[in-house]
C-alpha cells in the first residue's frame, strides 16, 4: 500500500467544518487504500503562547475527534508529535539545510507573525515549516492530504527532501501534495472570503465540529449571503453562497449542481435550514462519539501509546540513516 501522512493541530478544544472537510474527510477515505499515520501536531501548538493544561485536553479532546469522524486507530497509526522524539531531532537536521531566506518567504510566517507583532513572534513560529518537513519526511509518505493553506509547507518539504538527497544520498521519498479543488478551502461564513480558522477573532463564523445542532444551525442561518437572491454558484460574485453549496455538497455527497437545482426556486433561507438539518445529521454522532471517547481518557491515552510505538519504529529508522548521512557518530 502506498503510505501517507497528515496532522492537525491540537490549537483549539474543537476542530471546525474546514478541518472536517478540508482534511478529515478524505483521511478518512484514503485510509482504507493507503499505509495511513495520522498525529496531532503538539509541538506546533507551542509555537504560540498557550495555555499548558489547555493544551493537554485539547489534544485529548483532537484524537477523540479523529476517531469519532472516522479514523480507525487500529487500521491507521494515530499518534502524538511529541510522543516520537525523531520529529524534533531531524527538524535540527532539517534547520541547517534551510536557507533564512527561505524559510523567511512562508507566508503563514508573516501573517502569523503579523498578528502578533514581528518582535513578539517565536525563533519556534519562524523555523515551524521545518519541523513539519521534519514531520513528514520521517514517514516517507508518497502523500500527504492537506487543505490548500498548507500547500507551500509541503513545497517546502519537498525543497528540503531533494536537497537533503542530492548532498548526502537518496534517503527521503519526495512527498506529493494532495489536495482536492473543491475542498480545499472553506470559508468563514461571516467573512467568506477568508478562509475559517481557529485563529479567527470571532467564532460566530466557525462551526465547530462539537457545536450543539441549535448553536450550528444559528450560524449557518446568520451567514453572510448576498442581496439578490438567487442561488447559483459563483464563487466571485457570490462568495458566501458558494461556501454554503460546497459545504452542502461535501456533507451531503451530492453534487454542487444537484444541490442548485434543488434549491433554485426557493430563497437562501430554505437552503440554510435544509443546509443545518445536513450539519446536525452529520456532526451530531461525531459529537456523541467524541464525548463517548472522552470518558475514558486512560482507554485514549493506552491507543496514543500503542500507536506511537509504531510510529516510532518507522521514525526511528529514517532518523538512524540521516544521522549516518550526515556523519554524526554512532553512539556504541
Ligand atoms: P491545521 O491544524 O491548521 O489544519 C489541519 C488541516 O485542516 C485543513 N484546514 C482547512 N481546509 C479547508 N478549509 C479550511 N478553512 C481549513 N482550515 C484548515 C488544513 O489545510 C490542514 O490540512 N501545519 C499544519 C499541521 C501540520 C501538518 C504536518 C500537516 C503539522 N505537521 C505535517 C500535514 C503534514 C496545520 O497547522 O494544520
Amino acid at each position: 500500500k502506498p503510505r501517507l501522512l497528515s496532522g492537525m493541530q491540537p490549537s483549539a478544544d474543537s476542530l471546525h467544518l474546514g478541518n472536517y472537510i478540508g482534511a478529515l474527510l478524505s483521511w478518512k477515505e484514503l485510509q482504507q487504500s493507503h499505509d495511513a499515520f495520522f498525529f496531532l501536531a503538539d509541538l506546533h501548538a507551542i509555537t504560540v503562547p498557550q495555555d499548558p493544561e489547555a493544551l493537554r485536553t485539547n489534544t485529548r479532546r483532537t484524537a477523540a475527534q479523529y476517531i469519532a469522524a472516522g479514523i480507525d486507530p487500529s487500521a491507521s497509526t494515530l499518534f502524538v508529535q511529541s510522543h516520537v522524539p525523531a520529529h524534533a531531532e531531524l527538524a535540527w537536521v532539517l534547520n541547517t539545510l534551510t536557507g533564512f531566506g527561505e524559510a523567511a518567504r512562508m507566508t503563514q510566517f508573516k501573517d502569523k507573525s503579523a498578528k502578533q507583532g514581528q518582535e513578539a513572534a517565536s525563533v519556534g513560529l519562524f523555523t515551524y515549516p521545518i519541523l513539519q518537513a521534519a514531520d513528514i519526511l520521517l514517514y516517507q509518505p508518497h502523500e500527504v492530504p492537506v487543505g490548500e493553506d498548507q500547500r507551500q509547507h509541503i513545497e517546502l518539504t519537498r525543497d528540503l527532501a531533494g536537497r537533503f538527497n542530492s548532498r548526502f544520498g537518496e534517503t527521503f521519498r519526495i512527498p506529493r501534495p494532495y489536495i482536492l479543488k473543491e475542498t480545499a478551502k472553506i470559508f468563514d461564513l461571516q467573512n467568506p472570503t477568508a478562509k475559517m480558522s481557529k485563529s479567527s477573532e470571532s467564532t460566530a463564523g466557525i462551526v465547530w465540529l462539537l457545536d450543539e445542532p441549535a448553536v450550528s444551525a444559528k450560524k449557518i442561518m446568520r451567514a453572510v449571503t448576498d442581496a439578490d437572491g438567487e442561488v447559483r454558484f459563483d464563487r466571485e460574485a457570490k462568495p458566501g453562497l458558494a461556501n454554503l453549496l460546497t459545504v452542502f455538497s461535501m456533507l451531503s455527497g451530492r453534487s454542487v449542481d444537484d444541490v442548485v437545482a434543488e434549491f433554485a426556486g426557493g430563497g437562501y433561507g430554505t437552503l440554510k435550514k435544509a443546509l443545518a438539518e445536513v450539519i446536525a445529521e452529520t456532526l451530531g454522532p461525531i459529537r456523541a462519539r467524541t464525548l463517548e471517547l472522552l470518558d475514558d481518557p486512560a482507554e485514549l491515552d493506552r491507543l496514543l501509546a500503542v500507536n506511537a510505538d509504531r510510529a516510532n519504529a518507522v521514525a526511528e529508522e529514517t532518523l538512524a540513516t540521516v544521522y549516518d548521512r550526515v556523519g554524526l557518530l554512532p553512539r556504541r
